[in-house]
């Protein structure tokens, strides 16, 4: 059994890293660290606040650490909110808040419909060196009614591109099988096998 530490508290995150990488795999998440530092992600680009999170926590774990920074990119907002995806609303916004906001942004523009994307950069880090960063990206658009219960941060407003549903309405399995997640989880298991 391989050990991997996500090096975040988004439980949302480390379950579909766990899901994604299946048995074989004892992924744990800074739940199981409690006295890890608090990253204070002040970088411009979701590369830097991954390797930021990875260099940081792989200096107090002596395992494999995988950072995933992550979020959404509207066009119409000029690729907001970007890295402040999980801050859009404030500091301490819930999803919920955050999504209101991006709603209510967009209905000012008029359409039902804005192209988006979700980005997702994963670093790998050990002892306090840098391994690897992946990239994952799903293209897709933002409505401006919320459907679907599952997922997380803005799964109930983004639907990827040639779908009808939201990520918020695929199964789990879908989502994690094109979502940018996912895409950055493929090459980093690539690169464990080569
Ligand atoms: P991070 O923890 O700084 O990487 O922030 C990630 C934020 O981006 C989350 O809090 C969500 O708002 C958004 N986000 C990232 N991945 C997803 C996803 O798969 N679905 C919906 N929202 C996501």
């Amino acid at each position: 059994m391989q050990t991997l530490l996500i090096a975040t508290w988004n439980r949302h995150k480390t379950r579909e890293i766990g899901q994604m990488l299946g048995a074989g795999w004892d992924v744990r998440d800074l739940a199981s660290l409690p006295h890890a530092p608090k990253v204070e992600e002040t970088g411009a680009t979701f590369e830097e606040n991954a390797t930021l999170k990875a260099l940081t926590i792989s200096r107090i774990f002596t395992g494999l650490v995988l950072a995933d920074d992550s979020g959404l990119e509207v066009d119409a907002l000029s690729g907001a909110p970007g890295v402040h995806s999980a801050r859009f609303a404030g500091p301490n916004a819930s999803d919920a808040e955050n999504r209101f906001l991006l709603i209510g942004k967009l209905r000012s523009f008029g359409g039902n419909e804005f192209p988006a994307r979700f980005r997702c950069v994963m670093v790998l880090a050990s002892r306090g060196e840098l391994l690897g960063s992946f990239t994952g990206i799903i293209h897709g658009s933002i409505i401006l009614e919320e459907r679907g219960e599952s997922g997380f941060g803005y799964d109930s407003v983004f639907v990827p591109a040639g779908y009808a549903e939201t990520f918020g309405e695929l199964q789990s399995e879908i989502k994690n099988s094109l979502s940018h997640r996912g895409r950055a989880l493929a090459k980093v298991v690539e690169f464990f096998r080569s």
